[in-house]
């Protein structure tokens, strides 16, 4: 039967859906500027999950595009991907990693020979909101949206400052990190899914990584209650990968031992929706 979504075989199609994803990609080898972002993601894990959302060649959105993690993904991948990034400081890194490094049969190599081509990397990002750049696309303009939205808020009695181990966010109001509580931010994250629905084309799919969090004494499945209000835009929600990168994975912290149960929070969820 025609494979109608990517390029795998039946079995990496299988292998690919167990709700377990454990990775081993060791902190970011592609540029030293890219892990002054709190928050990269790896390219080699991003380049994962375009090529089974995508064919070659086909255009990839990251609306929160940070350094780049999908951007270099789709690279990676053979595809091609835009950026949208709210912090001009972000876009300034990525637009620098691309003039240094090439694409060469799966990883990404520095340009150092002076004289060798420059620039193979041709996927852009634009500096802005995403919910206004968003509006001026077109409908059915891209055949995946792929990205790790900032998770939560960062103000206010119920924000999530606490919990948050590093500071990437701007002093932008239009900050999706900047909500001043996550109710504030769920709505937000809807206002994106409705865009995110009208860009996407047909049968394609909406892929987000988003952490759950510990907050106030209590689990927040902040991913699974993202993924319920992108239900409301339209999307139906497929499933979910719990995503592990025991490479990167930090000593357990003692909370309350002897007292009460505080989980470390060591996994993504990786929420897989479909335009139908
Ligand atoms: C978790 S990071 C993404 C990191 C990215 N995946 C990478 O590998 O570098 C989320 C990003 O969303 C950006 N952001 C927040 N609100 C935004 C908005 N309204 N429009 C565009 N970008 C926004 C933040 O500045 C931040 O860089």
């Amino acid at each position: 039967m025609e494979n109608r979504l990517n390029e795998l075989n039946g079995s990496q199609w299988l292998y690919w859906t167990n709700s377990i994803y454990e990775t081993f990609f060791p902190p970011d080898r592609t540029h030293h500027l890219r892990k002054k972002h709190g928050a990269m993601k790896p390219p080699q894990l991003m380049a994962e999950i375009v090529s089974f959302f995508t064919k070659k060649g086909e255009m990839v959105l990251d609306p929160f595009a940070g350094v780049g993690g999908t951007l270099l993904g789709a690279e990676l991948a053979g595809r091609r991907a835009l950026g949208i990034e709210l912090n001009s400081c972000w876009v300034d890194i990525y637009r620098q990693i691309i003039t240094e490094y090439r694409e060469d049969n799966g990883e990404l190599i520095p340009i150092a020979e002076a004289g060798e081509k420059a620039g193979s990397l041709s996927s852009e990002m634009v500096n802005g909101d995403c919910l206004e750049v968003m509006a001026r696309f077109e409908a059915e303009t891209f055949a995946a949206i792929i990205a790790d939205p900032p998770y939560g808020c960062n103000h206010g009695p119920t924000g999530f400052k606490k919990e948050t181990n590093f500071k990437m966010n701007s002093g932008d109001r239009r900050d999706f990190g900047n909500s001043d509580d996550y109710q504030e931010f769920l709505l937000r994250m809807e206002d994106f899914g409705n865009e995110a629905y009208r860009v996407l084309l047909p049968k394609r799919y909406l892929v987000l990584l988003v952490g759950d969090r510990y907050h106030c004494g209590e689990y927040l499945p902040l991913g699974y209650m993202v993924a319920d209000v992108l239900r409301k835009t339209g999307f139906k929600w497929k499933g979910a990968r719990i995503w592990w990168n025991k490479a990167t994975q930090r000593p357990l912290k003692p909370y309350a031992i002897n007292t009460c149960f505080i989980p470390n929070i060591t996994h993504q969820n990786i929420l897989i929706l479909r335009k139908e």
